[in-house]
């Protein structure tokens, strides 16, 4: 099987979804942007078929969330016109697209999870760009359409949350983290094992993805601490202290049921992902 991944060669999740992927046995191509213009849909069109892609996953995005209040054509151009040019092309030739998204599409206002019958209302640039990148492709979709929304990455080849804790960790005895914003910390090995079992079983449709269970900023910060072995205060601060431009979610939970309903498997819980990624690349 055969597949494109864009933002494979240098994005936290396209990286580990390159990964995984060849160590089931894919051929992957990923181009960085300076190989292929993304939004010339003739050219992308052209590299598809010279390449006999089978499979697009897309992780490209505008992912700085306060840059994104800053700069809104960019954001719309990355997160809403990319997958409408996508969508066109792997629609015309019936390529299997598996698109990404996010849990900040929400308003935070619920506080149990929210699952993909729940209404989005975004409260920043971010989350409206990408919500409107989602319904682009939903509005039209075809039956090798995934859209899949997800949460709060960790995992390597990118600097990411767990390794900017664990290098300040190691150089102070206290660290202040946010403990008012709640989300479903996801391991990017996991989503990327996960999302291809969403292929395996040929479906369609949006779905929520991430690992099991929940935490604030703070406490997977605190987990993070213990997993490393390391010795080190955590103050949970409210986030009104790091004001931010772009306003987040206090709550974004996923409920995945509908993911474990159709692949029959259930995501295993983040602690457990932590230590694996903690474990593996972090000693
Ligand atoms: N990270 C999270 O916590 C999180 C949470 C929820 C959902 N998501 C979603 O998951 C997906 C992947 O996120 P991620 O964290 O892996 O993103 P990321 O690490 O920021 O990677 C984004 C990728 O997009 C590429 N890119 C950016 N601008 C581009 C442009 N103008 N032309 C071509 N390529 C461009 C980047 O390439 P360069 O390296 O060349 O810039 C990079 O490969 C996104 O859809 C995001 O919305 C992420």
């Amino acid at each position: 099987m055969k597949a494109l991944i864009l933002g494979g060669k240098t994005g936290l999740l396209g990286q580990a979804l390159a990964h995984v992927m060849k160590q089931k046995k894919w051929e992957v191509v990923c181009p960085d942007r300076n190989e292929i213009d993304l939004f010339n849909a003739r050219q992308l069109d052209s590299f598809i078929q010279d390449n006999r892609i089978e499979f697009v996953f897309n992780t490209v995005a505008y992912t700085r969330v306060d840059q994104a209040e800053d700069e809104q054509e960019s954001a719309l151009q990355l997160n809403k016109n990319l997958p409408s040019v996508l969508g066109k092309v792997c629609r015309g030739r019936n390529i299997y697209l598996i698109h990404y998204s996010t849990d900040f599409v929400f308003d935070g206002k619920k506080n149990t999870p929210y699952t993909t019958e729940d209404t989005p209302l975004s409260q920043s640039t971010y989350g409206r760009t990408k919500l409107e990148g989602e319904k682009v492709l939903l509005s039209d979709p075809w039956d090798r359409l995934l859209v899949i929304r997800t949460a709060w990455l960790f995992g390597p080849f990118k600097t990411n949350f767990v390794d900017r804790i664990i290098s300040m960790a190691r150089e102070k005895d206290n660290l202040n983290v946010v403990h008012d914003q709640v989300g479903s910390p996801t391991y990017t090995l996991d989503l990327a094992k996960y999302s291809l079992k969403l292929v395996d079983k040929e479906t369609s449709g949006l779905f929520h993805l991430a690992n099991k269970g929940q935490a604030t900023w703070c406490e997977l910060a605190s987990e993070v601490i213990r997993c490393a072995g390391l010795y080190c205060k955590t103050t949970p601060v409210p986030s009104a202290e790091y004001p931010h431009k772009a306003v987040r979610p206090s709550y974004s939970v996923l409920d995945c049921s509908k993911y474990c309903m159709i692949t029959g498997c259930s995501p295993r819980s983040w602690i457990q992902s932590l230590r694996d990624y903690v474990y593996h690349y972090q000693q």
